[in-house]
């Protein structure tokens, strides 16, 4: 099931975030708790989604995703943030949550999505998982995050329906 994040469920989605072990409990809480409130108080301005997928049997959230409209490029979407419960990793979750932001930012005519990620060593299963699902590494900025961690480009260009 893709929802909707309920405001009930802030803490348990800055949680999830926070087992796949990428965010100190700040990064969390300025990253993704402040996108969830954001989201809940109305101020999240701009074509946006916020998306959970959740099991079927229970509606427990299994991962969640934000996808924004760049501000500058009209029809080009930035990914912000995708993740899944590391107790759910590789049984097709993070996929079917990102086939289903790419339908719904089709249908928004996105025409490009922008993914950014880091070279560090705990996002070297996110660095295989773009190029398998179309995305193209575009470039690297050095020393981006923080001395010796690059920030990784990703991009996929959508065919636009006429
Ligand atoms: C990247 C991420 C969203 C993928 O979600 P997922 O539900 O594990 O993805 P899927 O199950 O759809 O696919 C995972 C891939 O790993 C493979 N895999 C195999 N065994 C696996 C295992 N034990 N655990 C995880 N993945 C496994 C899957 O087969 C699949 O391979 P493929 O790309 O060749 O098809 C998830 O790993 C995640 O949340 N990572 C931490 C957060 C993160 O890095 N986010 C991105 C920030 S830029």
């Amino acid at each position: 099931v893709i929802r909707t994040p309920r405001p009930s469920e802030t803490e348990t989605l800055v949680q999830l975030s926070r087992r796949t072990g990428l965010f100190t409990p700040s990064e969390a809480d300025a990253l993704l708790r402040s996108t969830l409130d954001a989201l809940h108080d109305g101020t999240l301005i701009g074509p946006h989604l916020v998306r959970v997928i959740a099991g079927e049997a229970d509606d427990h959230p299994l991962g969640w995703a934000y996808a924004a409209e760049s501000t500058t490029a009209p029809g080009v979407w930035d990914v912000w943030w995708i993740g899944v419960d590391p107790a759910a990793h590789g049984r097709g979750v993070g996929t079917e949550l990102l086939d289903s932001l790419e339908r719904e930012m089709r249908a928004a005519k996105a025409r490009v999505v922008v993914i950014e990620t880091s070279d560090g060593a705990g996002l070297a299963r996110a660095r295989r998982f773009y190029p398998s699902r179309g995305y193209v590494e575009r470039g690297r900025i050095p020393d981006f995050y923080a001395p010796g961690e690059a920030k990784v480009i990703f991009s996929k260009s959508i065919e636009v329906e006429t």
